[in-house]
């Protein structure tokens, strides 16, 4: 691979001139690697970047990046906590989608209000995006591309884009690219390698309901379908799994504490949101602590509307992928899961363990 870093400072330098730049860190790979990038190109007195804790993000991933920054001597990044303005807009909000625009909306209410607090000049200052190639083609095929596309080209930048104000160092390259920039500026591996992480984060995770039905999102003659998935109780090989999902989601229950389900009401709150960071922390330490974590090509694990004796209920879906449009799920050692895994989340207070055995399509990669 060809190093990219010389080529892109040059360009960073040419376009900013005398300018000082402003830019949303998210916490995902684009944007950490993009703010890296701009203060050893610019320095930091000519950087400003504002943080928005959406209360969404994995339990430590925030800190990880921001005790990389302090170690870098990076200290221009401000936190703006909104968490408690996102889970006032998603109350009672149950619909994939309607999630996801409140989301997106809370997002951009939020940094538009921000960003007149700071009072930025537009004289003096640019905007800058950690844009990348795959979100400026696609235009909603991929789910991460249609939403992103509401951050990254709303008509406010659109405007500033116009006026050359617009700073997205990154639009040439894809995601792989971006990554091993990220390793050319020494961003730990750890940070950089990070599987995908949806923009509206654990916040589509938890998988909300009614407490009448359970339903989650699959794909059908090209269209979304919000159907409920099967949930198999027996033991069998992964083969004669798979062939129970070919036309609907499945999920095989690797283990529970009791064998009677109950469909609850759940709604995003701090604390399903808070129950799933715990568990979803616990899957992803598996993950790593038998190597598998570099195998897999994203594992979401879903909070489910369900309760066994009392007892919270969650799947993991971790799947292989090349682009996200389609994806298998993947095939870990079942004694693994069964003998290490669970007894691990049922001593934490988990009531049952199920696991994705669906590909895409039919399924989706998120369960909303
Ligand atoms: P699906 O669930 O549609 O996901 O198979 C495909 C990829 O897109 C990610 N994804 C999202 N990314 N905002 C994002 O930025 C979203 O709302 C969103 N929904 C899904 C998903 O994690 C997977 O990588």
């Amino acid at each position: 691979m060809i190093k990219k870093l010389p080529q892109i400072s040059e360009k960073i330098l040419k376009e900013v001139g005398n300018k000082k730049v402003f830019l949303l860190v998210s916490g995902g790979v684009d944007s950490t690697v993009l703010f890296v990038l701009l203060n050893r190109v610019l320095g930091s007195e000519k950087v400003l970047g504002l943080h928005i804790d959406t209360g969404m993000m994995r339990l430590n991933e925030s800190k990880q990046i921001m005790d990389f920054l302090q170690k870098e001597g990076i200290n221009n990044l401000q936190i703006c906590n909104a968490s408690e303005e996102f889970l006032a807009a998603l109350q009672g909000i149950i619909e994939p989608e309607q999630k996801r625009n409140i989301i997106g909306e809370v997002f951009l209410k939020v940094a538009n209000r921000e960003m007149q607090r700071l009072a930025l000049n537009a004289e003096e200052w640019m905007l800058a995006q950690g844009t990348i190639y795959p979100d400026t083609v696609e235009s909603g095929t991929a789910k991460s591309a249609l939403v992103k596309t509401h951050h990254n080209r709303v008509q406010g930048i659109l405007d500033l884009q116009e006026k050359g104000m617009l700073l997205e160092p990154l639009a040439s390259l894809y995601k792989d690219e971006v990554r091993i920039l990220g390793e050319e500026l020494c961003i730990p591996r750890e940070l950089v390698w990070r599987h995908p992480f949806p923009g509206p984060g654990l916040g589509v995770r938890v998988l909300c309901s009614d407490g009448k039905l359970m339903k989650s999102v699959g794909i059908k003659n090209n269209a979304r379908t919000y159907v409920q998935p099967l949930l198999i109780e027996e033991d069998l090989p992964w083969e004669d799994l798979e062939k129970r999902s070919v036309d609907n989601r499945a999920a095989w229950l690797v283990g529970c504490i009791a064998n009677k389900f109950e469909v609850v009401e759940q709604y995003c709150t701090k604390e399903t949101l808070d129950t799933l960071r715990f568990f979803d922390d616990m899957c992803l330490s598996f993950l790593n602590e038998n190597n598998l974590y570099n195998e897999i090509w994203q594992m979401p694990v879903v909070l489910l509307p369900l309760k066994t004796a009392g007892k919270p209920c969650i799947v993991m879906r971790p799947v292989n992928s090349v682009d996200a449009m389609t994806a298998n799920f993947t095939k870990i050692d079942q004694n693994l899961l069964k003998n290490k895994l669970w007894p691990k989340l049922k001593e934490a207070g988990l009531g049952a363990l199920f696991y994705d055995v669906t590909n895409k399509p039919p399924a989706t990669i998120e369960w909303e």
